[in-house]
């Protein structure tokens, strides 16, 4: 995939600029799902069943898109990605969790998910809950793998995931999300949803690639306000794609939101309003790039393929 990034109207970049981010995203990909094999017990390690249960969801083929984002901040904030790779799979782990989890019966009760059965469809519920227990743990000691920098120790990477996977971010929009069930909410409420459920954790991930190449605090600002835009227009993202795309692309039961009477952007402000909400996000993303003057062409490109995604 080569993405040809065009320069519009508030974006970044002013040249035009080539990136092969579907070379990016493969590499990435592979060296992330091989460290995964290494920090996840073995399928025979017992208990089996749990670890099988683990590496089910954690390998069915999600996209890796937090670790992408980790590890293209850490290199554009001229790092070294294999000092983020402990953290862009922890990254990974957390997201599993979280999906392994919204899929139970007891919060969205979807049947698929990656185009597969979901965790619980295959484990039960039981395991299902405990292989996402688990992978948050697991998140954790994976972290704690990496060494710290002179400006983040290991302390405040820890803290960032926590903060990020916490009560107060990633659990505080799910719980929002299911009180929202069936209610009528205003697009503020809406937003501290999203911000919660999806922003946070995304955020996280350029976050947490940026110290790991040390960054400074220009830059950890950029790089936030882009996680968090890229983070809100991802989930308005996927809210459209809930109403426009099928199963089968999606991979996942399409029209599930509208079904269980979900609070979403297309629901509350229509499809129109939704895409061009998306659309400016987006552009508020690129513009925090503009300080890294050509150096972020990953995040960019990222930035473009998710506003561009049909998946
Ligand atoms: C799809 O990511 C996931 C989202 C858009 C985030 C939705 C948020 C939750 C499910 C929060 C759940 C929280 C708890 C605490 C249970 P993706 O398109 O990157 O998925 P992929 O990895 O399968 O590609
Ligand atoms: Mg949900």
């Amino acid at each position: 995939m080569s993405v040809t990034i065009k320069p519009v109207k508030d974006q970044s970049l002013s040249a035009e600029t080539a990136f092969d981010l579907g070379d990016f995203l493969a590499v990435r990909a592979a060296r992330v799902n091989d460290a995964l094999d290494r920090f996840i017990p073995r399928a025979k390690t017992p208990p089996a069943t749990l670890h099988r249960a683990m590496r089910y969801s954690l390998f069915a083929g999600g996209k890796r898109l937090r670790p992408a984002l980790c590890l293209a901040a850490a290199q554009a904030c001229g790092g070294d990605e294999s000092e983020a790779l402990p953290l862009a799979c922890a990254l990974e782990c957390i997201h599993t969790y979280s999906l392994i989890h919204d899929d139970l019966p007891a919060m969205d009760n979807d049947d698929y998910r990656r185009g597969k059965l979901t965790n619980h469809k295959v484990f039960g519920e039981g395991i299902a809950i405990l292989a996402g227990d688990a992978l948050l743990t697991q998140a954790f000691e994976i972290a704690a793998q990496c060494k710290g920098w002179e400006r983040y120790p290991q302390s405040t990477i820890i803290l960032e995931l926590a903060r990020a996977a916490g009560s107060l971010q990633l659990v505080a929009g799910q719980v929002a999300d299911l009180e929202a069930e069936g209610k009528g909410i205003s697009t503020r409420q809406l937003r501290y949803i999203h911000e919660r459920k999806t922003s946070a954790l995304l955020r996280c991930s350029v976050r947490l690639g940026a110290m790991s190449a040390n960054c400074n605090s220009a830059q950890l600002y950029s790089l936030s306000d882009f996680g968090y835009h890229v983070g809100l227009a991802f989930q308005v993202i996927d809210d459209i794609l809930d109403v426009t795309q099928t199963s089968e692309k999606l991979g996942k039961t399409a029209g599930k939101d509208a079904q269980a009477q979900k609070a979403t952007y297309p629901a509350i402000v229509g499809l129109k309003r939704s895409e061009s909400i998306a659309q400016r996000l987006t552009q508020r993303a690129f513009a925090a790039l503009k300080s890294f003057d050509g150096h972020a062409a990953a995040l960019d490109a990222l930035a473009h393929y998710l506003l561009e995604r049909d998946r």
